[in-house]
């Protein structure tokens, strides 16, 4: 154990004045601080001002998720020394989330997106019984599929984080879904699966880029990037029909028929009437470009009937 000197320059907000500004301190401590440590250091010894959240100290409670040189993570789960860069550890307050004072953010938007979800068992009379007396069976092989997501301690560092959010507020974010996929896994709940799918699917499963960055963000290795996929899934299971499964049953049809992907035909196909716009710009386009109607769409190529074959064996392999 060493002392180490470097700066942190943490993000502050003044609600008063509704100001933000970056402020440095000084410092030089033991190098086995954890950022939550190095906060508590600051705020004893320098600036008692400095406002942030914090409980458990052991990565339990979910209050001090924060971000660290720009990812989000808990501050008392991550070593400060491991943060230095060019003698400075960034701290500011989880994106996506109003600031109310300095590293403090307000999460009820967040829990409202959740409470759309319906987080919670609607008990299935048949599987759970309404008396102390029996017991309400899951399988270990049941429970493994939604075992990891009960470890949610509700951090929102992974919401801090998601791509998604930038440019879509409305979009419900990476916890609620995975709580949505947990919920519907359980075999002891009583709300149909379509119920719970229309719940999710106009305001998240699709509009998940897959970035995965909610995985590098969660501090209980909870994955909700594979559950929304496993939410998409679910919603094809169960035969939703909206734009997305439009465009997939589309894509795949056109590559199965042409081995190339139909850009001018599958606007129309995922959007329906909504597409005729983007279809009559792209053809404007074309034929500037000087293309031949029959050459708006892909043609099948010569050894298509390989690609087909390849396609069947793939097929026969995932089922
Ligand atoms: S994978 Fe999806 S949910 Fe996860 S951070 Fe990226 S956009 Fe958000
Ligand atoms: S999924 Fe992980 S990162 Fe997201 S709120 Fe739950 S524990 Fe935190
Ligand atoms: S203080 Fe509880 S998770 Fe960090």
């Amino acid at each position: 154990m060493k002392n180490i000197k470097y700066t942190a320059k943490i993000k502050r907000y003044n609600p008063e004045k509704k100001e933000s500004y970056w402020q440095d301190f000084e410092v030089e401590v033991e190098d086995t601080l954890t950022v939550l440590e190095l906060l508590m250091y600051i705020k004893d010894k320098i600036d008692s001002t400095l406002t942030f959240r914090s409980f458990c100290r052991s990565a339990i409670c979910g209050s001090c998720a924060m971000l660290i040189n720009g990812r989000s993570g808990l501050a008392c789960k991550i070593q400060a020394k491991d943060k230095i860069r060019n003698g400075v550890v960034k701290i500011e307050p989880l994106q996506h989330l109003p600031v109310i004072k300095d590293l403090v953010v307000d999460i009820d938007p967040a829990i409202e997106k959740l409470k759309k979800v319906k987080p919670y068992l609607e008990p299935d009379p048949k599987k759970v019984p309404d008396n102390l007396k029996s017991e309400s069976l899951v399988s270990p092989e049941e429970f493994a599929m939604y075992d990891k997501q009960t470890d949610c301690i509700l951090c929102m560092a992974c919401y801090g984080q998601c791509n998604a959010l930038e440019g879509d507020a409305k979009y419900l974010g990476p916890l609620q879904l995975t709580k949505a996929f947990r919920f519907i896994m359980d075999s002891r709940d009583g709300m149909d699966v379509e119920e719970r799918i229309n719940l999710v699917e106009n305001s998240g499963i699709y509009e998940c880029v897959q970035c995965q960055m909610c995985l590098a963000a969660c501090p209980k290795d909870i994955k909700p990037a594979e559950d929304i996929l496993g939410l998409r899934r679910i919603a094809k299971d169960v035969g939703k029909d909206n734009s997305a499964t439009r465009r997939a049953k589309f894509w795949f049809q056109t590559v199965y028929e042409t081995g190339q992907i139909d850009k001018y035909n599958l606007p129309v196909a995922s959007l329906e009437e909504d597409g005729e716009v983007i279809k009559e710009n792209m053809e404007k386009e074309f034929k500037e470009r000087g293309l031949k109607e029959e050459n708006f769409g892909p043609q099948p190529f010569d050894g298509i009937q390989d690609l087909q074959n390849f396609i069947k064996k793939v097929q026969k392999e995932v089922k």
